[in-house]
């Protein structure tokens, strides 16, 4: 590489700028670093066509993948001409409103590419940004200062990955969202025919391209870990990487109705392209990229938006099939029930009560066809007396947990939009459960300017832009929302802090009305810290103490339904309170399942707002063990969980802080346990622990195992 000129170099507030042009007829625009080296990225550009390749440890990981966009008005893709290279370092420290970990370094290298093309008047700058534990890069388009609307067809970004590593992923362009299980099969052989051999038939309509969603995670042979996701998705449809039999993947945009992929206009910046890279998996559960690479906080007064628990009326629906949403002799959300579970909730001290059912629309054919039409969010069902319900949970210390169900009718729910914020602002209510239940493919009704209805995918620009119509109105009225079917996480929350959790992967309730046969494999919550959690908080709703012969076969016929077992341990259940982080969770079984049950403590105990964490290891679909320490005290917590194998696992305490003795409470399965066999029956135990000790933790199939470590004074 030659440097034709090198304009500046300033050394100011602690950061480094420089400027360089370089000479077009050569290669290899740029290298850069990563602040501790692991990281190396090239950029070049040959016959007018961008490309970068990233390397890991010196090794190449990532190979000669282009770069560019294509819309109706240019073609951003070829004729390159490099005008400019700019280059900068930024180093800060800043701090989260609530989250896995109270502050957050945000170190990286970075260089932006300013491009010209032949073909165009538009212009394009890529940002790229290194940073230790991966890589960001974006686009911005420009003609001027000029506000010109387009429309892109397609993003060429490439993600060539040079081994054909071992992957997990879940289908894109499929009907059930991010609801599946994942598969693990090589990158060359994703396609949605593997996808129905090994996890799940994938019925007609097959429509779009074979592609996967993101996070999506490859482990190569010698150990590197790898995630493609994407950070910061605003007004821009989500990506896919669409897969060609080899190892190879493309960005994939999912499409309006029309086949357009974006409609926007220039000046213009997608969102940030990621690729997060460890050296083990436990490395790629601790990344801060994707929140680093958002925007920071925008919410100034944030006093309102609370971690915490909720229990919930809800179990008795999905779960134990006792009760109903909607109205009838089993209407689970009347008044008198809800009160009993507000005493309940307040006897053991729990922040939120979920209600859901509370109001009419239930009762339509609302699911699960996107065809229902009548949820209304602000009036009640008859026998919910919404105004006593409120005054009872406020003199009780619990707020209520809202729920909107919507069936999918955006319409529907933008029309009342206002009103429903307003009116949990008014009856004291700090957190909205959303849901979007629509089981079709590319099958959200939207209504164009003269009523004609277009049928629009789940994860397209027009439900982007949904999503985030909801979250900032929810934060006019003070609400904090845990989404169902949502969109995917893209580190949103550090601009949103209200933008609590979300579901967004097959979560608990897959256990609760699925058979056996159907349910969620033991390694699914192994899988899951590896690749959809890479993204966020999840709404998993951990918790079930009962696993056996806990569901009815109606609401009507109380006989038990024996098709039903949840593959899973009273322990692990309490494991996945720190594996998979929420800042507020829920205890998701009935009340009467836990009063009086010793292993409740743990649940009780738990916080959901961390000043530290750390994967201590971990492979995917196999194990994890992660633990956290308080923000509050100096309390930490332990979760082990294991798939269908049994195994032992060494660690060192070494996490511990210095100088202090821990009395540990365990919670464990009991010899000879696991999910099959004893699943039910968990062991508490009490030791004296420090940070010199060794510690061995005892996994039966489908196992876990909870610690809580308190200081002893
Ligand atoms: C699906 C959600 O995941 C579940 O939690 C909810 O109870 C139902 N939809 C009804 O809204
Ligand atoms: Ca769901």
């Amino acid at each position: 590489m030659k440097k034709i000129l090198i304009l500046l170099i300033l050394i100011g507030f602690g950061q480094t700028y420089s400027q360089v042009i370089y000479d077009n007829s050569i290669n290899k625009v740029d290298v850069i670093n990563s602040p501790d080296g692991s990281l190396k990225l090239e950029i070049s550009v040959n016959n007018g066509e961008a490309f970068y390749s990233l390397y890991k440890n010196e090794k190449i990981i990532i190979k000669d993948s282009r770069l560019g966009i294509i819309s109706d008005k240019f073609d951003l893709s070829k004729g390159f001409n490099v005008k400019n290279l700019s280059k900068d370092t930024y180093n800060e420290t800043w701090t989260q409103v609530w989250g896995e970990q109270k502050n957050v370094t945000n170190n990286y290298n970075e260089t932006v590419l300013d491009l010209s093309s032949d073909n165009t008047k538009f212009e394009m700058k890529i940002y790229f940004r290194l940073f230790d534990d991966g890589l960001g890069f974006r686009y911005n388009v420009y003609q001027g200062e000029k506000n010109i609307p387009f429309n892109i067809m397609d993003e060429i970004t490439e993600f060539n990955f040079v081994e054909d590593s071992e992957s997990w992923w879940i289908p894109a362009y499929a009907y059930r969202r991010y609801e599946f299980l994942y598969a693990n099969t090589l990158i060359s052989e994703i396609h949605r025919d593997k996808f129905s051999e090994l996890v799940e038939h994938l019925h007609d309509p097959r429509i779009g391209p074979e592609a996967v969603q993101t996070p999506f995670t490859v482990q190569r042979k010698d150990g590197i870990t790898i995630a493609i996701h994407e950070a910061n998705l605003t007004n821009y449809s989500s990506m896919t990487l669409k897969a060609d039999g080899t190892s190879y993947l493309e960005c994939d945009l999912i499409p309006w109705s029309d086949g357009v992929k974006v409609r926007t206009s220039a000046p213009m910046f997608t969102p940030w392209r990621t690729i997060i890279v460890g050296d083990t998996p436990s490395d790629i559960t601790m990344s801060t990229l994707t929140l680093n690479l958002n925007e920071p906080n925008r919410i100034d007064d944030t006093s309102w938006i609370n971690p915490g628990k909720y229990i919930g009326v809800w179990w008795e629906m999905i779960g134990t099939n006792q009760s109903s949403w909607g109205s009838g002799p089993h209407h689970g959300a009347t008044t008198e029930k809800v009160l009993d579970y507000i005493d309940f909730g307040s006897k053991y001290g729990f922040d939120g009560l979920l209600v859901e059912g509370w109001n009419t629309g239930w009762d339509e054919n609302w699911c699960c066809t996107g065809e229902g039409e009548n949820f209304d969010f602000f009036h009640p069902h008859p026998d919910f007396d919404d105004v006593k319900v409120a005054k009872y949970a406020k003199d009780k210390g619990i707020r209520i947990v809202g729920h909107h169900e919507t069936g999918t009718q955006i319409d529907n729910y933008e029309s009342q939009l206002d009103s429903a914020f307003a009116y949990c602002q008014e009856k004291g209510i700090r957190v909205v459960k959303t849901g979007y239940v629509n089981d079709g493919s590319q099958n959200i009704k939207r209504y164009d300017k003269e009523g004609n209805v277009h049928k629009e995918w789940h994860h397209g620009q027009y439900m982007v832009e949904h999503f985030r119509k909801v979250l900032e109105t929810a934060a006019k009225y003070e609400v904090g929302i845990v989404v169902h079917e949502p969109i995917k996480d893209t580190g949103l929350r550090r601009t949103f802090p209200n933008m609590l959790s979300r579901e967004g992967a097959r979560g608990q309730e897959f256990n609760g009305f699925m058979p056996k046969d159907w349910n969620n494999k033991p390694n699914h919550t192994t899988i899951l810290p590896f690749t959809r959690l890479i993204s966020s908080p999840m709404d998993y709703t951990p918790g079930i103490f009962n696993l056996k012969e806990y569901r009815y076969n109606s609401p009507d016929d109380r006989t038990i339904n024996e098709s039903h077992h949840i593959p899973s341990t009273i322990a692990k259940e309490l494991a996945l309170y720190i594996v998979i982080y929420a800042p507020v969770q829920m205890a998701a079984d009935l009340p009467e399942h836990y009063e009086g049950h010793p292993a409740f403590q743990f649940i009780l105990d738990v916080p959901t707002d961390w000043d530290k964490t750390v994967t201590l290891n971990g492979e995917i679909g196999e194990y994890i063990t992660v633990v956290r320490k308080d923000i509050n005290s100096n309390d930490w917590y332990l979760g082990s969980i294991t798939n269908q194998d049994s195994r032992n696992i060494d660690i060192n305490l070494s996490f511990l802080d210095d100088g202090k003795s821990y009395r540990a409470t365990i919670y464990k399965d009991p010899k000879g346990g696991g999910w099959e066999s004893m699943p039910e029956k968990v062991d508490i135990i009490e030791k004296v622990l420090n940070k010199n000790d060794d510690y061995q933790i005892v996994l039966p199939p489908g196992g876990g195992h909870a610690i809580r470590f308190s200081p002893i004074d």
